[in-house]
C-alpha cells in the first residue's frame, strides 16, 4: 500500500448521473480537482449534474455521451474524450443497472441487459481506457463493484453475477497493471440509498449514503489501497456470511 496524492486534476466519470459518482465528484471538487468530465447517455441529466458541480465550485466541467450497451461505439467515445482532454488523471466507473425486482430469473432479456451493461460494457470500456492510461504512463481507475459480487442473494443473483464478473476482471487487471503507473481501486459498497435503490421499500442494516461511499473512496485513494468497502465494517460481515450454509444465507436481508 503506497500513499498517493488524492487530488486528480482531471476526472472522467463513466456514469456521470450516478448519485454515488456525484458525491465523489463533490469531494474531489472540495479537494481541488479542476476538471470533471461527466459521461453518460442522457445529455440533459448530465448537464444538470455538471451545473450543480459548478455551483459547488468545480472550475470546469465537460459532457461526453456513451451507452454501456453500445460496445461498437466505445472506441470512438474514448478517442473523443482523450482528444478533448489529453490527460485523464482519474476515471471513475460508476454506471450500472440493478434490474427490475419482479423479473428475477424468469426474464432472459433482463439477464442479458444486466450482463451486457454491468460486465460487457464495463470490460469493453476498461480495456480501451487501460490502453490509453498505459500510454500516458500513469492514472487512477476507481470501479464501483458491490458486496453482491461476493454474496449473491436469490433476489439479485443476476446483478450479483454481473458484478462478480466485473470484480474478478478488475482484480486481474489490477495485477496486470502493477508497475505500469496505472492504479486500480475496487470499491465494494453495501446498500446505498440512491436513485438505484429508491424503489426498494426498506433499507437493510448497514445501509449507507453516497457521501459515506465518497469518503471511503477518497480515503482509500489517499492511502493507495487497492480495495475499499463501504461502510468499512461490512467487509468482515460479508466475509463471515460467505461461510454460512446456503439454507441460512437465504434468510439474510439484502445488502446489494
Ligand atoms: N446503490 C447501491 O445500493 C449500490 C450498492 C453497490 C454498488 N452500487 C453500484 O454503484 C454504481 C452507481 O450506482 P448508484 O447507486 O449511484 O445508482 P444511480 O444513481 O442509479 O446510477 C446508475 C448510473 O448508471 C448509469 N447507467 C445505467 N445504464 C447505463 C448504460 N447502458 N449506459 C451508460 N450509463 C448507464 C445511469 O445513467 P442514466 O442516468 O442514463 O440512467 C446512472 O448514471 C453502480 O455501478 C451500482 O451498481 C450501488
Amino acid at each position: 500500500m503506497t500513499p498517493r496524492t488524492p487530488v486528480p486534476r482531471t476526472v472522467l466519470v463513466l456514469g456521470g448521473t450516478s448519485d454515488i459518482a456525484h458525491a465523489i465528484c463533490c469531494r474531489f471538487t472540495a479537494a481541488g480537482t479542476h476538471t470533471i468530465i461527466l459521461a453518460g447517455r442522457d445529455q440533459t441529466a448530465l448537464a444538470a449534474r455538471a451545473h450543480h458541480l459548478r455551483s459547488v465550485g468545480t472550475p470546469a466541467t465537460d459532457i461526453a455521451l456513451f451507452d454501456a450497451l453500445d460496445t461498437d461505439g466505445h472506441q470512438a467515445f474514448i478517442d473523443g474524450v482523450f482528444t478533448r482532454h489529453p490527460t485523464i488523471d482519474l476515471t471513475l466507473l460508476a454506471f450500472g443497472a440493478l434490474g427490475e425486482p419482479h423479473c428475477r430469473d424468469s426474464c432472459p432479456q433482463q439477464a442479458l441487459h444486466l450482463i451486457r451493461t454491468n460486465y460487457l460494457g464495463a470490460v469493453s470500456l476498461l480495456t480501451l481506457l487501460t490502453r490509453r492510461l498505459q500510454a500516458q504512463g500513469r492514472g487512477d481507475i476507481v470501479v464501483l463493484s458491490s458486496v453482491a459480487a461476493l454474496l449473491p442473494r436469490p433476489s439479485n443473483h443476476l446483478y450479483a453475477s454481473s458484478k462478480a464478473g466485473l470484480d474478478v476482471y478488475c482484480q486481474g487487471l489490477r495485477e496486470r497493471l502493477a508497475g505500469s503507473g496505472v492504479h486500480l481501486l475496487i470499491v465494494r459498497p453495501g446498500f446505498v440509498r440512491t436513485h438505484m435503490t429508491a424503489h426498494l421499500p426498506t433499507s437493510p442494516p448497514l445501509a449507507t449514503t453516497p457521501d459515506a461511499v465518497a469518503a471511503v473512496t477518497l480515503n482509500a485513494l489517499t492511502k493507495g489501497k487497492t480495495t475499499a468497502w463501504a461502510p468499512p465494517a461490512i467487509r468482515w460481515i460479508i466475509l463471515a456470511l460467505q461461510h454460512l450454509p446456503p439454507s441460512l444465507r437465504s434468510h439474510l436481508p439484502h445488502m446489494r
